[in-house]
């Protein structure tokens, strides 16, 4: 079991230090956004619930950390069902719903779980908190800031739906990563999710992102590439939206094996073929994001995940 004030993430800066931090980010905002390299929040999302996005967001923060080298931050934004701290097997007290309430902050909650990828838990059945207003959370909104001193890539699990949190989250980071599985209801309500994404935020913002989407468990590549090519379909078609497909995962027991054990199956069982499938897609995400740099443009790119995050959640 963790005791989440041994592992802390930040140096416990003083509120001197956090302004002083954030005025230096805030001027040098200018010159990283005109970066080519663009730093990543990702958010991962589905139309239909129960159709593995926790268990994608989980093991993509652990590869981007472990195996793409990535300082990653994985915050779990499922506010009334988070379960990403069960998935690790954490025993975790503190949560998201402490820092909402403005009781503790980001740093007094955050856990390593590998060398490079630490979590920020949710909170489970917070009473009260349905409606979050993020934007108005400024303790929150301030320790996002030191964040991006630790990390290059920040990966959002949300709930299930089309609702505020999720419209939220996902226009607030610079990926979307819509999870899908090939059944026609998954699908539809994939499709369902773009569609209010676009109701929501209009074309203009929409075209902004990189907008993706997996499809999850399928029995075979010929079910998900005919399930990929219904979703590319009907967005173009009705939507005249394009999101590009990374790519599927298959159908493997060994993932609710690793859920039984609380353990990540890229972890727990690296070669099994949802590990490896999962490592494709990672790598694909990459190479059409532009997530990894190297050398000067890796400073650019690891700056600015947090505070593009921020400056969104403020609707700025
Ligand atoms: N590729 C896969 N193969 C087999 N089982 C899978 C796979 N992906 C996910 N599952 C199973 O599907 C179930 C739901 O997964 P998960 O909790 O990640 O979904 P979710 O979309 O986050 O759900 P919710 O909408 O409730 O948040 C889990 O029990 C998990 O074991
Ligand atoms: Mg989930």
């Amino acid at each position: 079991m963790y005791d989440q004030n041994l592992f802390p993430l930040l140096d416990g800066p003083t509120s001197i230090q956090a302004k002083e931090l954030e005025r230096a980010m805030r001027s040098s905002t200018a010159r990283r956004d005109v970066s080519p390299m663009k730093a990543k929040s990702i958010a991962v999302v589905s139309g239909k619930g129960g159709v593995g996005k926790s268990n994608v967001a989980l093991n993509l923060a652990l590869l981007l950390g472990e195996r793409f080298k990535t300082p990653t931050v994985l915050l779990d934004a499922d506010i009334n069902m988070a379960n990403l701290d069960v998935l690790l097997g954490l025993n975790v007290r503190l949560n998201l719903g402490h820092v909402l309430r403005e009781e503790l902050t980001l740093k007094e909650i955050i856990l390593p779980i590998s060398e490079r990828v630490w979590l920020l838990p949710g909170g489970n059945g917070i009473s009260g908190l349905k409606e979050v207003d993020w934007g108005s959370k400024s303790g929150l909104l301030k320790d996002l800031y030191v964040l991006d001193e630790k990390a290059d890539a920040i990966v959002i699990d949300t709930g299930a739906g089309v609702n505020r949190d999720v419209l939220f989250f996902a226009m607030a980071s610079d990926v979307i990563v819509i999870v899908t599985t090939p059944e026609p209801t998954a699908l539809k309500d994939a499709y369902g999710l773009l569609k209010s994404f676009l109701l929501s935020y209009g074309r203009d913002k929409l075209s902004k992102k990189d907008l993706f989407f997996v499809v999850n468990m399928a029995q075979s590549s010929l079910e998900a590439n005919a399930a990929a090519e219904r979703l590319i379909k009907v967005s173009d078609r009705f939507l005249a939206l394009s999101p590009r497909y990374l790519g599927y995962l298959p159908f493997d027991p060994k993932v609710a094996k690793a859920v039984k054990e609380r353990s990540p199956v890229v972890k727990s069982y690296p070669k099994s073929s949802m590990a490896r499938a999962m490592e494709l897609i990672v790598s694909n995400l990459i190479t059409k994001c532009g997530l990894e740099a190297s050398g000067d443009s890796k400073e650019l790119a690891a700056f600015g995940a947090f505070q593009r995050l921020l400056r969104k959640l403020r609707g700025e």
